[in-house]
């Protein structure tokens, strides 16, 4: 049984068939999906998923290409929606200098606050770092994110960034473009990580893994890329699906 750690299930890209998109994680046997907030708007619909569905889960958090649309209210709003029962984390929140949607200037303490709420709400964090490393890296160490806990979600740095995160306590996500043919370095990364710390994700609808590159992403396919982990850290399948969910779990607190 594996867990989609992270995927976008309120976005328009399932609007015609969100239905079946659950249903067929279930098939797959996903014993849960963690929804991840982007905005306010989308904190809501993603906790009103996770009541219509047992096996999902919610984050509520504001990504950092819209910490512009941080006002007065957003804090209040999200310190409230994080008391609901099936929100277990802030996230996803960090930093992004690759689209710069949001001012550099004001993501740095947006993203120190949101980081400053999670403990005091007493959730882990889904960090957000895409082309940020070592600024992503620096407000972790300065905020004491060892005391918060949480996901580098879809991580991107190299093994040196990685071994830091580790040091923070912090698990490592992976996503589906570790299945790609030409992901061999990204593959000798993964291969040196500790087990006891790597979640899996699907990020859907978007990074599509191998053989569905190119199309629309959706969390059944975390199988694929628990299949490329496994073969990289040369386990059996079932072996990797038991450590990756005992670690989802304990990250969230998914327990029955
Ligand atoms: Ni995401």
């Amino acid at each position: 049984m594996l867990i989609d750690s992270h995927a976008h299930l309120t976005l328009s890209q399932f609007d015609d068939d969100r239905e079946m998109v659950i249903q067929r994680a279930r098939e797959a046997g996903l014993k849960h999906i963690i929804t991840v907030g982007l905005d306010i708007e989308d904190c809501h619909k993603a906790i009103m998923l996770a009541e219509e569905y047992d096996f999902i889960f919610a984050s509520v958090g504001i990504h950092p290409h819209d910490v512009k649309s941080i006002d007065t209210k957003t804090y209040s709003r999200l310190k409230r929606l994080s008391a609901h029962d099936k929100v277990v984390a802030i996230g996803e929140i960090g930093l992004d200098f690759y689209r710069n949607l949001s001012p550099r200037k004001i993501q740095f303490p947006r993203f120190r606050e949101q980081l400053q709420l999670a403990r005091e709400v007493s959730l882990p964090v889904i960090i957000h770092d895409r082309e940020a490393h070592q600024e992503t890296l620096k407000i972790l160490q300065e905020e004491r994110a060892e005391t918060i806990g949480g996901v580098i979600h879809c991580f991107s740095g190299d093994l040196a960034m990685a071994k830091s995160c580790l040091d923070l306590g912090f698990y490592i996500s992976i996503p589906g473009t570790i299945t790609f043919k030409n992901s061999r370095d990204y593959q000798d990364l993964v291969r040196e990580l500790p087990l006891n710390r790597l979640l899996l994700e699907t990020d859907s609808p978007f990074l599509t893994p191998h053989p569905f590159r190119g199309k629309r992403n959706e969390p059944a396919y975390v199988y694929y890329t628990a299949k490329t982990v496994a073969r990289v850290k040369n386990i059996d399948v079932a072996e990797l699906a038991d450590i990756t969910t005992c670690n989802a779990q304990k990250l969230f607190g998914l327990f029955p």
